[in-house]
């Protein structure tokens, strides 16, 4: 994570020592077998499972997978990996994390664990219904369908293999972007904290799924400053009188994730303790983002106000198709409108790694 200038100034020592303490963090993960990682969500985890149902929301087409490996668009969306190729390789079970509705699934990708994430669903059942996405539901479904496939490879190491692996949750951001700040005329936009009580109640049910069927490292990702999304920023342009078009991030979007995330943080603490033998991580993607934004220059960033793809305000999915992209994507932290580029996503891996695993081994 980038460290603030006059923080090294003041501090050497303390920075030096956190950062060796960091360094064993990193160099002790892979040692501690974690068996597979298990993921879970939306677009921002999803490897291409989109690309086998029916939905208008899918990205295995160009200028995606632009920096992927071979160039290919697979179905994630951004222009290379996600967060969860990265932990995958850094723990040393694959390259890359392949989405469950794969048909050609080998053995070993089953034991090392798969995506179940689905672009576009969110917590709200109804959310997932707007873009014709695998709901959570759904999701945990195919992760007991997945169970079964397994059990058949790995016989009775099947239990110490889920309890071994680490769950990846990520969804939410779809529930604000389409239900509540969207065109749906939902009743949550008139009934905020109802709403939010909703999406955490199916994502704690969620949870205690997973440990049902033996899951013990569950980490959850909150949700990003929606605010400052290039598509939600575009959006409120949009809705004002033109004098007073000014584009910058949404506060009370901001605050609504906050607020969200608060929530978030002291349900997963509860139900790490009434889960037995559970250790339950929270992502800080606001956080993350907000360091992102506010200090670009130390991920290498010069544009974060708009994506890569088009004009960066509005493309995402079939929208990107034809546009003309941007020549170096590193420089930008969004990819297209709403989702966030390989370098980005790498930046948030390091993290993960770092601060975020260790709290679950
Ligand atoms: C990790 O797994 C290896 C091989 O499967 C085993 O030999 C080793 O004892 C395990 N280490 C821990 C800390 O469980
Ligand atoms: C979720 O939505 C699907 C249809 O998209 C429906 O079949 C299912 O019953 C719903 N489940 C709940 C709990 O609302
Ligand atoms: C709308 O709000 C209700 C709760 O009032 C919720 O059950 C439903 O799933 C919501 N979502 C959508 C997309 O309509
Ligand atoms: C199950 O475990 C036993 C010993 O605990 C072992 O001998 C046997 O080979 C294992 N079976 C499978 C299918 O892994």
């Amino acid at each position: 994570m980038a460290r603030n200038q006059a923080q090294l100034g003041l501090f050497p020592a303390i920075f030096l020592a956190i950062l060796m303490f960091e360094c064993m963090v990193v160099a002790a993960s892979p040692s501690q077998n974690i068996s597979a990682l298990l993921v879970f969500g939306d677009s921002t985890v999803d490897p291409g499972n989109n690309d086998y149902i029916s939905t208008f929301f899918k990205s295995n087409h160009v200028p995606y997978g632009r920096d992927f490996p071979d160039h290919t668009a697979t179905g994630r969306f951004s222009n290379g990996k996600l967060v969860t190729d990265f932990l995958a390789s850094a723990l040393g079970l694959e390259p890359l994390v392949r989405p469950y509705l794969d048909p050609g699934l080998t053995d070993s990708n089953l034991e090392s664990g798969v995506s179940f994430a689905s672009a576009g669903s969110g917590l709200d059942n109804g959310t997932s219904s707007i873009s014709s996405s695998i709901p959570m539901l759904k999701q945990l479904a195919y992760f007991e369908e997945y169970l079964g496939r397994l059990q058949k490879v790995a016989g009775n190491r099947t239990q110490d293999i889920i309890s071994n692996a680490v769950f990846v949750i990520s969804v939410g951001s779809n529930d604000y972007i389409w239900t509540v700040y969207g065109v749906s005329g939902n009743d949550s936009k008139g009934n905020l904290p109802d709403y939010q009580n909703l999406l955490l109640g199916n994502l704690r049910s969620s949870i205690q799924r997973l440990h049902e069927a033996g899951g013990r490292k569950f980490t959850v990702a909150g949700l990003p400053p929606i605010g400052c999304i290039p598509l939600q920023m575009t959006l409120a342009i949009l809705q004002k009188p033109v004098e007073l078009v000014e584009r910058k991030c949404i506060e009370t979007q901001n605050e609504d994730a906050k607020a969200y995330n608060s929530k978030l943080q002291a349900m997963l603490a509860s139900l790490q303790t009434e889960l037995l033998e559970s250790k339950v991580a929270y992502v800080d993607l606001y956080s993350l983002l907000m360091d992102m934004l506010t200090n670009p220059h130390n991920y290498g960033f010069e544009v974060t106000s708009r994506g890569c793809c088009g004009t960066g305000l509005m493309e995402a999915g079939p929208l990107c198709i034809g546009v003309v992209a941007c020549q170096d994507a590193s420089k930008f932290l969004f990819w297209d409108a709403i989702h966030p580029t390989e370098a980005a996503y790498k930046a948030i891996a390091d993290h993960v790694l770092q601060s975020v695993l260790p709290l679950i081994l």
